[in-house]
Formats: C-alpha cells, sequence, structure tokens
C-alpha cells in the first residue's frame, strides 16, 4: 500500500527540494518540514492507549500510542530526516543503517547496521528520501525482516515506480508513505524530475 501525503504544505516543501537551486540550509530545513508532515500521515490511524490526565480544571482523559514506531533513518540522505521524526515520537528507539548506492552498477553497498536484535511486533518506520530502484531500501527490509519485523513503513519524500514496484515484489507488505511518486528514473538511475542527490545536497558532495 502506498499513500501519497500530498496537503498543500507538503507540495510547497517539495517544489523547494526540486528547485536546483535551493541553497543547502534551506533544503534541509525542507527535508525536516516534509518529514514531520509524512510522519504525521504515517501514524494518523496508530493505536492510542487512553491514559488519565489532569488539566488545571479538571480529571480527563488523554491519549498516547500503544506502540511508538522504532525509527530508522538510512545513512546517509535519511540523518536528515531522523531529528524531526524523532520530535513527532519522542520517546521511540532509534536504529540505524548505512547504505550506499554504487553509481555505476546502482547495487547497494552496505557499511554499518545498528538495530535492535529483536523487531517482532514493532512497528518500524525506515526514513530514506528517496525511493529510487529500491534497492537500499530492500536490503534496508532485509536486515529488518531478519529481526522479525513484520510491520513496517517506508518514509521517503520522492519514489519511484520502479522503486515502489520492486518492494511491492520483495516486501508486499511494507507500506510506503511519500511526498510524491515521480514519473521514472533516468538512464543513471536518478529519479525524474526528482531533486538530484538527496545526500549531497543536504551534506555536501562527498
Ligand atoms: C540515496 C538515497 C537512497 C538511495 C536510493 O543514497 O538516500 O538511500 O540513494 O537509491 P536506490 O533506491 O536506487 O537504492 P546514496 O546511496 O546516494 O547515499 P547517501 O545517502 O550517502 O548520499
Ligand atoms: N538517490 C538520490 O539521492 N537521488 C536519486 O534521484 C536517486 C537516488
Amino acid at each position: 500500500m502506498t499513500l501519497v501525503v500530498d496537503h498543500p504544505l507538503a507540495r510547497a516543501r517539495l517544489t523547494t527540494v526540486r528547485d536546483a537551486r535551493t541553497d543547502r540550509p534551506t533544503f534541509r530545513d525542507a527535508v525536516r518540514d516534509l518529514t514531520t508532515m509524512l510522519v504525521y500521515e504515517a501514524l494518523r490511524d496508530a493505536p492510542v492507549t487512553e491514559t488519565p490526565v489532569t488539566t488545571p480544571v479538571a480529571d480527563t482523559v488523554g491519549a498516547e500510542l500503544t506502540a511508538p514506531p522504532v525509527l530508522v533513518p538510512v545513512l546517509r540522505a535519511g540523518l536528515g530526516m531522523a531529528t524531526a521524526a524523532h520530535a513527532q515520537v519522542p520517546g521511540a528507539l532509534m536504529g540505524f543503517v548505512g547504505v550506499a548506492r554504487d553509481e555505476e552498477t546502482l547495487q547497494p553497498t552496505p557499511y554499518m547496521e545498528s538495530l535492535p536484535g529483536d523487531l517482532a511486533g514493532r512497528p518500524v518506520f525506515v526514513l530514506d528520501p528517496m525511493l529510487a530502484t529500491g534497492g537500499s531500501m530492500a536490503h534496508t527490509i532485509d536486515l529488518l525482516v531478519a529481526r522479525g519485523a513484520d510491520d513496517v513503513t517506508a518514509v521517503c519524500v520522492v519514489a519511484a515506480p520502479e522503486g515502489i514496484a520492486r518492494l511491492g515484489e520483495q516486501h508486499p507488505d511494507v507500506r510506503i508513505v511519500t511526498a510524491t511518486i515521480d514519473e521514472r528514473l533516468n538512464e543513471s538511475g536518478y529519479i525524474v524530475p526528482g531533486l538530484g542527490d538527496a545526500g549531497d545536497r543536504q551534506f555536501g558532495a562527498m
């Protein structure tokens, strides 16, 4: 299932990140704002547990997330989503996966993982702004499934049809929440129209 968050504010921030003239700090701010909106919508139907609360006036009943998602930013580009997602779910546990796409072969090259050992029965939100071929996301989800995860949401800013199709084949139960589904990949594996290289635009070219 793919949810496109088509809110006017999301479309405005998406325009900012798409614009090749946007400077790095403004780009990071827009990624942060988009993450806030994407996580908000991703949690729309999350179960809550009622909890008593006392206002200055009276006792009443409040609510808290029954199961806060484990947040997993995919380094590097997903790091720009981590703080905003954590602000939405302050009690969340955070794991990390490092994977860099080989720009010749377009294959994911894993270089680190730091994840809870047991993810069975726990919702997991993978944070990566770009879902292109889907190789990096599929690798990350493989790591999660190996730890028992069975409730995974991929939170992306831009998704390509090719990446969505790949996840549908390899991980049909994964939910995708994105601000847009773009047209296609180009011959270099970049999303069109996309936004360019999300890691470089946030943190600089290596
Ligand atoms: C980007 C992006 C994804 C991946 C998407 O990261 O953040 O992780 O590419 O491409 P895919 O769907 O074809 O795998 P990149 O590998 O450029 O690394 P970076 O985050 O360190 O810049
Ligand atoms: N990774 C990016 O950062 N951008 C793309 O368009 C594709 C992969």
